[in-house]
């Protein structure tokens, strides 16, 4: 007897995703079950580019493990990267191209936010994503600085729209594009929203997978501002281990859950230092503290960045750990965060029965 599509189903509706832990079935990411005698042929949709390589062969042999069972004598598996996305509700449709809109905030200043920020952009870039980042730091724009000069300036189209900047590939836009540096910027919240409103509705993006939003530290205007005038995927809370900063974390999500932006997880950056000379493990700001505030809030840990000080380095040079030292073990690190963080992203939006459109899925 012949191997039917509902029977191929029903078997991939026990096959678990090895990275988003769900199965593939009711989670839809199976787009075609082709059968021609006893071959089987499957097309799955992985939700982003940042899953991980590993993940896609366990995911192949769960998948052809399953189907050989039904009597499959050869069985193919093709997968695709398809952003798992959710169209902006109709308030909230300024933002034209990003498909997910991730911040990086912290409750404190000074933490690592910016250099977070602009790793996890070029990481995600780095795993075959288009990646855009807008430097919402009104207060304090650092990332023109930890970018470098960019390949292509910021300028306006015949339509006075602004086309972004492109360092290392980046879509970039910043305040510091318009202010010269070292001016003091004072800006009042009606201002603050005003400007954001202009980056975010007059900004050519075009099609990116991400956005990523650097935030100043805090819980102020722009936060405020931000979830006001755009769907947010999620943030990314940073902290280093230290009680002080964690308190303020742990302010910095309360705040986001009252403007319901959910929150994707925590890293712990300036974890510990590794002398290059002796190898001698020095827990400057203390160690662990990130992980015990994600099991203590109920989120996800994404990983923990040491004290580097080629991160130093990169960031007053323009050139960041990931693009400068991409085989160091720190830029593996931030691959992973990206990682962890893009997984979260789609497993947010896969877990909601309403879904984009053109995540087109077998009947
Ligand atoms: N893991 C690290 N190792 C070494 N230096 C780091 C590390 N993380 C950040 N830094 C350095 O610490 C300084 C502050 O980092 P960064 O600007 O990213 O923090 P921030 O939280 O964005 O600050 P602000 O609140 O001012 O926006 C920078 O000089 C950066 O290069
Ligand atoms: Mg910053």
């Amino acid at each position: 007897m012949s191997i039917t599509e509902p029977q191929v189903k029903e078997a991939l509706g026990t096959v678990i995703d090895p990275a988003l832990e769900h199965d593939i079935i009711s989670w839809r990411l199976v787009r075609t079950i082709e059968i021609s005698g006893d071959d089987v042929l499957v097309r799955v949709d992985l939700p982003t580019h940042a899953y991980p390589l590993p993940a896609r062969k366990e995911l192949q042999t769960r998948i052809e493990t399953a189907v050989k069972k039904l009597g499959a004598k050869r069985v193919t598996v093709i997968s695709e990267v398809v952003t798992a996305w959710q169209p902006a509700p109709s308030d909230k449709a300024i933002l034209k191209g990003p498909k997910n809109v991730i911040a990086v905030a912290a409750g404190k200043g000074g933490v690592g936010k910016s250099t977070v920020a602009v790793n996890l952009a070029l990481s995600l870039q780095r795993h075959g994503a288009k990646v855009g980042l807008l430097d919402a730091d009104v207060f304090g724009p650092s990332i023109p600085t930890m970018l470098g000069p960019p390949e292509v300036a910021p300028t306006a189209s015949k339509d006075s729209k602004i086309i972004p900047a492109i360092h290392q590939g980046l879509k970039v836009i910043s305040v510091g594009f318009f202010v010269d540096k070292g001016e003091a910027v004072v800006w009042r919240g009606p201002m603050v929203h005003r400007l954001l409103q202009q980056f975010l509705g007059d900004v050519e993006w075009g099609e990116l997978d991400y956005l990523i939003c650097d935030l100043p530290p805090g819980t102020g205007d722009v936060q405020l501002s931000l979830s006001q005038l755009i769907p947010i995927s999620g943030a990314v809370m940073v902290t280093t281990p230290q009680e002080i900063s964690i308190i303020d974390v742990v302010k910095g999500i309360a705040m986001f859950e009252k403007v319901e932006i959910p929150i994707l997880g925590i890293v712990e950056n300036m974890s510990s230092y590794k002398c290059p000379a002796c190898g001698h493990v020095d827990e400057i700001f203390s160690h662990g503290g990130g992980k015990r505030l994600a099991q203590e809030v109920g989120t996800s840990f994404f990983g923990e960045i040491p004290i580097d000080t080629r991160i130093r380095f990169g960031g007053d040079a323009g050139v960041p750990i990931v693009v400068a030292s991409p085989d160091s073990e720190t830029a593996r690190l931030f691959m992973d965060i990206a990682s962890r963080a893009a997984l979260k992203v789609a497993s947010n939006v896969l877990s909601k029965p309403k879904r984009s459109p053109r995540l087109a899925v077998i009947k």
